[in-house]
C-alpha cells in the first residue's frame, strides 16, 4: 500500500478510549440499576429513521430540523436521517411494536449515540451519547415528580457535582397560543433591537426567540413576558402538584421561568440539569412532558414524558473516580521461540480461571521483557526461557519485590491450582 498520510476522524466526531469508556460504563451501569428500580426496561433503537419522523415531531422551526440533521437519500430514494435524539424513535417503536396496547404505561430507557451537525466546541460534538428515559400513558403530576426524583437520585449516585435542576412549565394547547401572541406582540414592539434571526422567528415561531444567544436579544428578552404568568388553570394546577411532591421529597430545584427547550414537542413540565462549571454548553440533561407527541406521530392521544442526559457532559461533572486501571495479575514472558506455544497454553489456562494475564511476544531480552511487564503494571512476571522449559518449571518474579520464586510452579500444574498459587503470591507480597 502506498503511504498517503494519516486519515483523521471527521470534525466533531471523536474516539472514546478505554480510560474514558470505563467511566462511561459506570455511568451506564448505575443508570440501569437505578432506572430498574423505577420499572424501566431498556430499548435499543436503530440509529437511522425516516426523516419524516423528526420533521413531524421535533418542530420544523427548531435548529435541529432546520440545519443540524444528518439526512440523506438512500439507494431506494428513501429520505433517512441519523437520529438527532431518541424520543421520537421511542414513540415510533412504542406504536409500531404494539406496546401502546399491550403495555400502555410502558417505561423505556435507552443509551447510545445521537447526531447533530452543530458547531463543535468543548462539550459539544456532532456525534454524542445520551442516556434517556421515557414514560408513557401518565398525565398525572405524580409521574413527573417520580421521574424527577429518579433523575436526581441517579445524579447523586454517580456523584454529579455542582449541578442544579431547573424547572418551568411551557403550557399546553390551551394556554400556549395565547402566550405566543403576547410574546409576538412584545417582540414586534422591540423589533429594532432584535437580530434578523429573531425577526424570522417572530413570524414562524415566536417562542424560539427566547432561545436566542445574541447578547442584544438577551438583554431585550430579559423583559419579555414569561409563560408562567400565562398558564391556564389546568397547567398551573399540574405545576403546583409537581412542585409540592418535589418539595415533599426534598428534591432541590430552581424555577426558571425563561427555560425553553430546543425541541417543540414539550408541554407543561420542562426541565434541565445545568452544570455550574461547564461553560457555554452547560446543559447536562433535559426533558419534560410531551403529551401531544404520540398522537402527532399517528397514535392515540397518549401522554408521555422523559429526559435525556448527555454522557460527555455527565462525565465532566462526575469526574473520573481515582481508581487507576489495575494492571494484569501476571505478564507471561517467553524468551525464545520455543516458549511461544507453552506461553499461550499458560495464558489460556489462567484466563480460563478468570485471571487477567498479559502475554508478551517472544524474541526480546529478559531485561526488555521485564521492563514491558513493569510498564503494564503487572504484579508478577512469569518467565519462560530454555532453562524453564527444560525443567518444566515457571520462574515467577514478584515485580514489586524483585525476587524469583521458581520453586512454586510446575509448568503442568492444573489451572485452578495455578490460579490459587499466583493469588497467594500476590497476597504475600502486598502483606
Ligand atoms: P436535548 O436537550 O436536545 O433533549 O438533549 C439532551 C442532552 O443531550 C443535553 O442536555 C446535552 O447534555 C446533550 N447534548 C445535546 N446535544 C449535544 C451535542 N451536540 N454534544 C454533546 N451533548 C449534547 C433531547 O434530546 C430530548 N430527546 C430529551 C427528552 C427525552 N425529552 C423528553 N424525553
Amino acid at each position: 500500500m502506498s503511504n498517503l498520510g494519516a486519515i483523521t476522524a471527521v470534525k466533531g466526531f471523536r474516539d472514546v478510549l478505554p480510560a474514558e469508556s470505563r467511566h462511561w460504563r459506570r455511568l451506564e451501569d448505575v443508570a440501569e440499576k437505578v432506572f430498574g428500580r423505577y420499572g424501566f426496561g431498556e430499548i435499543r433503537l436503530p440509529l437511522v429513521e425516516r426523516t419524516e419522523l423528526f420533521a413531524r415531531s421535533l418542530g420544523d422551526t427548531t435548529d435541529i430540523v432546520e440545519k443540524e440533521m444528518y439526512s440523506f437519500v438512500d439507494r431506494e430514494e428513501t429520505a433517512l436521517t441519523l437520529r438527532p435524539e431518541a424520543t421520537a424513535g421511542v414513540v415510533r417503536a412504542y406504536l409500531e411494536s404494539g406496546l401502546v396496547q399491550r403495555d400502555p404505561t410502558a417505561r423505556l430507557y435507552y443509551r447510545g449515540p445521537m447526531f447533530r451537525r452543530e458547531r463543535p466546541q468543548r462539550g459539544r460534538y456532532r456525534q454524542f451519547y445520551q442516556i434517556g428515559a421515557e414514560v408513557f400513558g401518565r398525565d398525572d403530576a405524580l409521574a413527573d415528580a417520580e421521574l424527577l426524583v429518579m433523575l436526581t437520585r441517579y445524579l447523586a449516585e454517580v456523584g454529579a457535582r455542582a449541578t442544579r435542576l431547573e424547572l418551568n412549565s411551557v403550557g399546553d394547547r390551551t394556554c400556549r397560543p395565547l402566550y405566543r401572541e403576547r410574546l409576538r406582540a412584545f417582540g414586534l414592539a422591540e423589533l429594532a433591537a432584535l437580530c434578523p434571526d429573531c425577526h424570522r422567528r417572530l413570524e414562524r415561531n415566536p417562542l424560539r426567540i427566547l432561545d436566542c444567544k445574541v447578547e442584544g436579544c438577551q438583554r431585550v428578552l430579559a423583559r419579555a413576558p414569561v409563560m408562567l404568568d400565562s398558564l391556564c388553570d389546568a397547567c398551573r394546577t399540574h405545576l403546583e402538584e409537581v412542585r409540592a411532591l418535589l418539595e415533599q421529597e426534598a428534591v432541590s430545584y430552581a424555577m426558571n421561568p425563561r427555560l425553553v427547550r430546543g425541541l417543540d414537542y414539550y408541554c407543561r413540565t420542562a426541565f434541565e440539569v445545568v452544570g455550574a462549571r461547564l461553560g457555554a454548553q452547560n446543559a447536562v440533561g433535559g426533558g419534560g412532558r410531551y403529551d401531544g407527541l404520540v398522537a402527532a406521530l399517528g397514535g392515540p392521544d397518549v401522554p408521555g414524558l422523559g429526559f435525556a442526559l448527555g454522557l460527555e457532559r455527565l462525565a465532566m461533572v462526575t469526574g473520573e473516580p481515582e481508581v487507576a486501571a489495575a494492571g494484569p495479575l501476571a505478564d507471561i514472558l517467553p524468551l525464545g521461540d520455543r516458549a511461544v506455544g507453552p506461553a499461550l497454553a499458560l495464558a489460556t489456562r489462567l484466563r480460563d480461571q478468570g485471571i487477567e494475564v498479559a502475554l508478551e511476544p517472544a524474541g526480546r531480552s529478559l531485561k526488555a521483557l521485564l521492563r514491558a511487564a513493569d510498564r503494564r503494571g503487572a504484579r508478577l512476571a512469569l518467565i519462560l526461557g530454555d532453562e524453564e522449559l527444560q525443567a518444566g518449571r515457571i520462574t515467577v518474579r514478584d515485580l514489586d519485590r524483585h525476587e524469583d520464586r521458581r520453586q512454586a510452579l510446575g509448568l503442568d500444574v492444573p489451572g485452578p491450582e495455578l490460579a490459587r498459587t499466583l493469588h497467594a503470591l500476590t497476597m504475600e507480597s502486598s502483606a
